[in-house]
């Protein structure tokens, strides 16, 4: 037996896979069957290590499901293993972490309870959406970065004149950092999201400095694809040559993955944190270097 073992999450499983390999860890895998009320039930297929266990589980939709069956995987390994490592590569609920209008909970803070009752030992997350919401958490809390892996994929590409564009300002240290790995310039669109209904506007008006060139858009995340959308058709009526989507987390909610493509986007690159066809990008080894 490996001096630690690693627990596959339902939502996870394939990652937890590579991550074992990597480690040389004993993967447990779980087996769950949701009842027709909503309740998961798990079964885990292995023995838990004494010494340290890692559990790989997103969160991503149904997210209550996957939520909780993660806190039931970290509560069932520090039964037997005294370091529980979580790796939640993608952090449903991290957009909830402030009270953008009054009266709303802040679920981060929530989370940041839950697990620590649990009992994990450190948590890890990929490409977190804002670092604030790890700040309510009073376990060691560690994001790791998807960006040079989704620089190494775009190297590869060949494209003309590239210039990378964060769909708003939130992203622009992302995009920066995208953009000087990549070795080229980048642009923020300034974007306004109505807090209530949701809606997306780019305020910016002109980018002369586009016409003709290859474009990146980065953002940490797409979910119904309102703002990678309302950017391709701002970019497209710059003139761009073509845009091209890198993205950590596709959850591409509601067909927004066909929405995406109508609205001109010629590829979308995401990363194996929540699996799919857009997934071409594989966090394994930055995240195994980031346990060890
Ligand atoms: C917003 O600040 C985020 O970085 C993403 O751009 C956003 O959450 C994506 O959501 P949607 O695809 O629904 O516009």
């Amino acid at each position: 037996m490996s001096k630690f073992t690693v627990i596959g999450g339902n939502s996870s499983q394939d990652l937890a896979k590579k991550l074992s390999k990597k480690l040389k860890a004993d993967l447990i895998t779980s087996k769950v069957r949701v009842f027709p009320d909503g309740e998961s039930k798990i079964t885990l297929d292995g023995k838990l290590s004494k010494n340290k266990t890692i559990v790989v589980q997103s969160i991503y939709p149904p997210v209550d499901t996957n939520l909780i069956q993660t806190l039931s995987l970290v509560s069932k390994a520090k039964e037997s293993s005294n370091e529980i490592i979580v790796i939640i590569p993608y952090m449903g609920y991290a957009r909830q972490d402030r009270e953008f209008l009054s009266g709303e909970i802040i679920t981060m803070k929530v989370l940041g309870i839950l697990f620590k009752g649990v009992g994990a030992s450190r948590i890890i997350v990929v490409d977190i959406h804002s670092m604030i919401g790890l700040k309510h958490f009073k376990i060691k809390v560690k994001n790791v970065s998807a960006i040079p892996d989704l620089v190494y994929y775009f190297k590869k590409m060949k494209l003309k004149d590239p210039i990378v564009i964060s769909p708003d300002q939130g992203g622009k240290e992302r995009a920066k950092e995208f953009a000087r790995k990549f070795e080229c310039e980048y642009i923020a669109l300034i974007k306004h999201r109505d807090r209530k209904t949701g809606k997306v506007q780019i305020k910016t008006s002109r980018l002369e400095e586009i016409k003709g060139r290859d474009l990146i858009l980065v953002d940490d995340m797409i979910s119904t694809g309102g703002s990678i959308i309302k950017a391709t058709e701002f970019l497209r009526k710059q003139k761009c040559r073509r845009v091209f989507v890198a993205c950590t987390h596709a959850l591409l909610i509601n067909g927004a993955e066909k929405k995406i493509k109508k609205s001109g986007v010629a590829k979308i690159v995401s990363v194996n944190t929540i699996p799919g066809k857009t997934s071409l990008v594989d966090i394994s080894d930055t995240i195994a270097q980031a346990i060890k």
